[in-house]
């Protein structure tokens, strides 16, 4: 029998490392990096209605109603590459609902990562943020320039990363926290996300190197 892919949740504030991490699990585990920031920004760029409902709320910091987001993470971990190499969701659930919509379709996580970051740490994260469009890779003009002149030419920067509204997202992310973390509170472990990126991914690792020999054992004593 083979071992049950790993299901694994990971919240943190705006800016906290979250995508900067799921890029370093995805290599070394191979799941399926689902971020729910970045489905909604695949709406919006299609132009399509759902999209432009969403961009008001992200404009503004705040949470895009269940509606649109509910089944659009439902009908994303439903596809295959999901259920077979197991699933990393970014950003998702924000909320009571959001959690619960998602048990609803049998969805549910083996742990709960949470990045715990200084807020003086996030505003300077995310003002010096800049992503590749061509790769998807996420750049820091300080922390992780850019390896080339002709990559540093072609980054962007994100319609939501000014100073003023990182910190709508911060209100929001701090009104809704402690509601999603007390639903995987026996299942969640808090990460120190001060530190440089390498030292944050070394306590994510031998967590999720734990987890998978419990599953393996488990396996093992059936
Ligand atoms: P979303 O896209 O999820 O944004 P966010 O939660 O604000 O998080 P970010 O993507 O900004 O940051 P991150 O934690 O991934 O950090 P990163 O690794 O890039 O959501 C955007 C909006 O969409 C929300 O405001 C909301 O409106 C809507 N939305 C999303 N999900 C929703 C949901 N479930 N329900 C309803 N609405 C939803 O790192 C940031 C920077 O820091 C980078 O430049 C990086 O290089 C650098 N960095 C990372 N780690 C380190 C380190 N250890 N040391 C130094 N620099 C570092």
């Amino acid at each position: 029998a083979k071992v049950d892919p790993l299901k694994i949740m990971i919240s943190g504030a705006p800016a906290s490392g979250k995508g900067t991490q799921c890029e370093l699990i995805k290599n070394k585990y191979g799941l399926v990096h689902i971020a729910a920031g970045d489905l909604l920004r695949a709406e919006i760029a299609s132009g399509s209605e759902n999209g432009k409902q969403a961009k008001e709320y992200m404009e503004k910091g705040q949470l895009v109603p269940d509606e649109i987001t509910v089944m659009m993470v439902k009908d994303r971990l439903s596809q295959p590459d999901s259920q077979e190499k197991g699933w990393l969701l970014d950003g998702y659930p924000r909320s009571l609902s959001q959690a619960t919509g998602l048990k609803a379709y049998g969805f549910e996580p083996d742990l709960f990562i949470l990045l715990e970051v200084s807020e003086d740490i996030l505003v300077e994260r995310v003002v010096g943020r800049r992503l590749d469009p061509v790769t998807g890779k996420i750049y820091h003009l300080k922390y992780f320039p850019p390896e080339t002149e002709e990559i540093a030419a072609r980054l962007t920067q994100r319609f939501d990363d000014t100073e003023e509204k990182v910190k709508l997202r911060l209100h929001t992310h701090n009104q809704n926290v402690e509601t999603v973390l007390s639903l995987y509170e026996d299942i969640t472990i808090k990460v120190k996300g001060n530190a440089p990126k390498e030292d944050v991914f070394v306590q994510i690792d031998s967590a999720l190197t734990k987890l998978l020999e419990q599953k393996k054992s488990a396996l093992g004593s059936l």
